[in-house]
């Protein structure tokens, strides 16, 4: 995982280089560096300043030499070597005039550096990215132009990439190639433009186009040209893109992760959005799968990694109470692994945000090569996951920059629960009525979302008085259990506290033992079945001195007696409750975060798009 961006023919190259990093900077920030070229000279700067990368090697900039008009730039999150600028990319050969960037994982690296060593190559760099400098410089020799000396080079690595390569020799030219890791290309006149995103380069290029995997490109003065791994010629995928760039900024907010809190209405509104027909029917036009064919789901297996996995931790509880089928939720990259059944009517469901985890890409292409059908839910259009899947639900929550997952949690729970409803009507496991009923709540979570969102004062102020706590569990029940896994995982990502999500019943066979005056249990209450159950817990807690925190509905009293604090939310459905019961635990998250002075939007050690195993 790592962002890289590179552009050919602009006076003002340097600048696209780094403004463009500082928006792939939720790709990875643990260092950052440019290459750029000029007939038979190749400049290169790198930094290594944690959190500040980019804006270290803005500064490191600052004596830039005139006069290039191409380059690459890269911000990296380490897989292999210390975040160290000695590790930074790009990465150069002996000549020094060939730089290369990399996103991915070269596996097959240790071979391959053993061979370029005893062939006489010199590293500088304990990174599996740099073998495809020393590879590509062979084939340079070799008398190769850089187009085939890439292909030459990928031709031996095993793994994934999204790479870009360029030479002092050929200074016009970036040739990039990508396997399993995201890389589009950009035009405007001329000058054109790559990057592992859009945002890089959305205030710059007018077109857009999509790679698709060992397909191999080169950017230069005739513009794009692109070709497979044997040279043949292929067409880019055209892509549209209907964002601007106000809102790939902060819009106001102090940062993006309280921009995307603040945006969760609109995301529910969007994913939501045009999914009912005139006859009552459940629709989703992206789904390529037919009426028939989902009728026929006998099981469904959700597989997802992080904030996501916990969505599908709650389509399991509407899948089962709905639709009657069969739901097991794996992680992903334990999916993969453990020779999972598939058998003749499994519904693979791989949920992803960005659709490019890695793990999760994985896992479905394992499900489909044991002939499961797979649909991904996803927010991005053209992913690689959409890609992987026979079929594709949208989440539309627009954008999500900062590296906590959020509004992609509830446009998630939304379309999965969409899902669980229309599997309900094929299979004519609830009343019509019932479905409309549900569908209808799902329409008016938004404005609830919204009033929770209001009272983020109230959540301030519980976090200002738990301000010095180190420890956090928190417990929930069906639903609400994995609406407690995201209220810890949104905890432990941005403010660095110990945190951890329990099913409220499970407190008692084990982690009772580490309750004790300090300790803070925050337990969602907004399920009238349950709460009997969850207040004898909660008194179990109390009674051994925990701080007790209830997330309850507004007309909710009999929780107050126990609670020390009660953040309020509106009343809902209870399988619907998590879109709403998750906004005070994230609130509490961030005013938390941002009293211990956190650098809410881009934690540390984490990444946005985790594309390595
Ligand atoms: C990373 C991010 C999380 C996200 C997870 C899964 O860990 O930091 O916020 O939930 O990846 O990402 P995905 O894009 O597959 O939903």
């Amino acid at each position: 995982m790592c962002g890289i961006i590179g552009v050919v023919g602009a006076d003002d190259a340097l600048d696209t280089l780094l403004e463009g990093l500082a928006r792939l900077e939720y790709r990875g920030y643990d260092s950052a560096g440019v290459a750029l070229v000029r007939p038979g000279e190749t400049w290169r700067v790198r930094t290594a300043a944690g959190t500040e990368s980019v804006a270290a090697l803005r500064d490191a900039c600052d004596g830039a030499p005139p006069g290039f008009r191409s380059g690459i730039g890269h911000t990296r999150w380490a897989t292999h070597g210390a975040p160290e600028a000695v590790n930074a990319h790009p990465h150069l050969d002996c000549t020094g005039r060939v730089a290369i960037i990399h996103n991915g994982i070269i596996e097959n690296h240790v071979e391959l550096r053993a061979e370029l060593e005893a062939r006489g190559h010199v590293f500088t760099s304990v990174t599996d990215s740099e073998v495809l400098a020393h590879l590509v410089e062979e084939s340079r020799r070799d008398g190769l132009e850089l187009t085939d000396a890439v292909r030459t080079a990928l031709r031996v690595v095993r793994g994934a990439f999204a790479l870009a390569a360029v030479d002092a020799a050929e200074p016009d030219v970036i040739v990039a190639a990508r396997r399993l890791s995201p890389l589009i290309v950009g035009t405007a006149r001329g000058t054109t433009y790559l990057a592992s995103d859009v945002p890089a380069i959305l205030d710059r290029a007018t077109n857009f186009f999509a790679l698709s995997d060992d397909e191999v490109v080169r950017l230069g003065p005739e513009g794009v040209r692109a070709v497979d791994l044997d040279g043949a010629p292929v067409r880019l995928r055209s892509l549209a893109i209907d964002w601007d760039l106000e809102t790939a900024e902060k819009g106001g907010y102090d940062d993006f992760l309280s921009k995307e809190i603040h945006e969760q209405p609109d995301a529910l509104r969007a994913t939501l959005l045009g999914r009912r027909r005139g006859d009552g029917q459940i629709a989703f036009d992206e789904l390529r799968v037919s009426d028939e064919e989902l009728a026929g789901v006998r099981r469904v297996v959700l597989v997802a990694a992080g904030t996501s996995h916990h969505a599908a931790l709650v389509a399991k509880y509407a899948l089962e109470r709905w639709a009657r089928l069969p739901v097991e939720v794996d992680i992903s990259s334990e999916y993969r692994y453990r020779d999972p059944v598939v058998e003749i009517g499994t519904l693979v469901i791989g949920v992803s945000q960005s659709g490019e985890t890695i793990d999760t890409i994985q896992a479905v292409r394992e499900a489909r090569r044991r002939g499961a059908r797979v649909v991904a839910v996803t927010n991005i259009v053209d992913s690689s996951l959409a890609r992987e899947a026979d079929a594709v639900v949208y989440t539309r929550a627009g954008l999500e920059v900062s590296v906590a997952s959020t509004k992609s949690f509830v446009a998630q729970v939304a379309a999965l629960e969409l899902l669980a409803l229309r599997l309900a009507q094929l299979r004519g496991t609830l009343a019509s009525l019932d479905v409309e009923n549900l569908v209808r709540a799902l329409e008016a979570t938004g404005p609830l979302v919204a009033a929770a969102l209001e009272r983020a004062g109230e959540v301030e102020r519980v976090a200002a008085a738990l301000a010095g706590s180190r420890d956090f569990f928190f417990l929930g029940r069906a639903a609400g259990f994995p609406t407690a896994l995201e209220g810890a995982l949104k905890l432990k990502e941005i403010t660095y506290l110990h945190a951890e999500g329990y099913p409220a019943g499970e407190l008692k066979h084990g982690p009772l033992a580490l309750i004790e005056p300090g300790v803070v249990v925050v337990a969602i209450a907004t399920d009238p079945d349950l709460e009997e159950k969850l207040l004898s817990n909660l008194a179990e807690v109390k009674a051994r001195g925990a701080t007790v925190v209830v997330v309850a509905t507004d007309d909710d009293e009999s929780v107050a007696a126990l609670a020390d604090y009660v953040l309020r939310v509106p009343a809902l459905e209870p399988l619907l409750s998590p879109v709403v019961d998750v906004v005070p635990l994230q609130l509490l998250a961030y005013s938390l975060a941002r009293l211990l002075g956190r650098n809410v939007d881009r934690p540390r050690n984490l990444a946005k798009t985790v594309t390595v195993e």
